[in-house]
């Protein structure tokens, strides 16, 4: 595309846009150079989604009128036969003009929280293992979020933002912690570890997400983190003890990781009252070769497999929390719904594309 071509999209995506919901007399705008998503979500629509990321296919919308720039046009959330039918993903597109959709709206979707952008200073890192760390960043507002949810953060230098959960409690401080697993080339994690210095900005824009804690039923807690998963999980963890949700109910964490260095999680939950009696901590290394040469005495295969193990009795008695990769959080709910019967209702996740 020329530069002037370039110029014109840019003015007429920032642009404030009109979106119709087909067949009904919903219209929301699109401005600031929000996605179609994040505009709806911004009105407090109930528009169905999960990663904000391109990578679930949850947020398909047809055209109906107007047109749209698409930002990731290979996103795997789109199979050939979405593409073939025209079909777009309203986390990866924006309004060019006036917009007519057709999508079914949902109240499950509609946020508790409206998501707002913030401008976010780093104010401290710390190592939590040989390759996740966790960076603190302070906005002037308050972080509003409820527990499980995740932030887009805008990164200096990446051509996407990127999707991270919170670790910690909302806080009227305005702090927000976030628990990132380095990846190998990866273009926003290389930045945050190797760029970013404290005091350095980035555009935190949230909160997001529908894996949060659901305090208002009675039954045993059970989060699931696999590798780069932490963060959610100690965050709705550290939200059960602070409201006082584990006098009367336990709540078990699983941590599974590749190797027995890649283990973590149980220092933030040492810090809580109940931990050893209403919280217990689980963990699984999934190579055992690495297991075996440092003689590791702990349990060695896969969390799923593990976890029925040692849950014992009825899983359906539980309320589950699970943050990933896909693969693990797919064996998980397989796991619980076609093996053990759990519904769906009580089973809460964030697939980590
Ligand atoms: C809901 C959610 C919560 C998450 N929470 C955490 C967390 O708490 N901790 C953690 O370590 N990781 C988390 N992740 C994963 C994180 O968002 C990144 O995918 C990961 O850090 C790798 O990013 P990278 O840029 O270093 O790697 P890359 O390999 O450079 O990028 C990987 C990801 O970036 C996105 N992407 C790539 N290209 C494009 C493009 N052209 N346009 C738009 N998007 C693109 C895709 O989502 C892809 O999976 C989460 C992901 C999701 C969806
Ligand atoms: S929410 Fe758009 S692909 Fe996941």
């Amino acid at each position: 595309m020329g530069a002037v071509a370039a110029h014109i999209l840019r003015s007429t995506i920032t642009l404030s846009h009109a979106i119709h919901i087909d067949g009904s007399p919903t219209c929301f705008v699109q401005a600031g150079g929000d996605t179609v998503l994040r505009a709806a979500l911004r009105a407090g629509l109930g528009f169905p989604y999960e990663c904000n990321s391109g990578g679930c296919g949850t947020c398909k919308f047809d055209i109906v009128g107007g047109e749209v720039h698409v930002l990731w046009p290979e996103a795997p959330g789109l199979t050939e036969r979405d593409r073939r039918k025209g079909r777009q993903l309203a986390c990866q597109c924006v309004a060019t003009g006036e917009l007519a959709i057709k999508v079914r709206t949902d109240p499950e979707y509609v946020p508790r929280i409206l998501p707002r952008r913030h401008r976010a200073r780093l104010i401290a890192t710390a190592d939590v293992t040989h390759d996740i760390r966790e960076f603190r960043f302070a906005t002037e507002n308050a972080a509003e979020f409820l527990a499980g949810q995740y932030a887009s953060l805008v990164i200096g230098g990446v051509d996407a933002p990127r999707a991270y959960s919170m670790s910690n409690l909302p806080n009227e401080q305005g702090e927000w912690h976030f628990q990132i697993r380095k990846v190998h080339q990866g273009q926003a994690t290389t930045r945050l570890f190797h760029a970013l210095q404290i005091g350095d900005e980035v555009e935190i824009d949230g909160p997001y997400g529908l894996a949060y804690l659901r305090e208002d039923n009675p039954r045993d807690i059970v989060c699931i983190a696999g590798g780069s998963g932490l963060a959610p999980m100690v965050s709705i963890t550290r939200a059960a003890a602070a409201a006082g949700l584990l006098g009367t109910r336990k709540l078990h964490f699983f941590y599974g990781g590749r190797t027995p260095s890649d283990l973590c999680g149980e220092p933030f939950l040492q810090e809580l009252a109940g931990f050893g009696d209403a919280i217990v901590y689980h963990c699984v290394v999934s190579d055992g070769a690495s297991a075996k040469a440092i003689d590791w005495s702990g349990n060695v295969g896969f969390v799923h497999e593990w976890l029925p193990r040692l849950l014992g009795g009825d899983l359906a008695r539980h309320e589950f929390y699970f943050a990933g990769p896909p693969p693990m959080t797919q064996a998980i709910q397989e796991m619980l719904m076609v093996t053990h019967r759990v519904p769906f209702q009580q089973i809460h996740f964030d697939r980590f594309f």
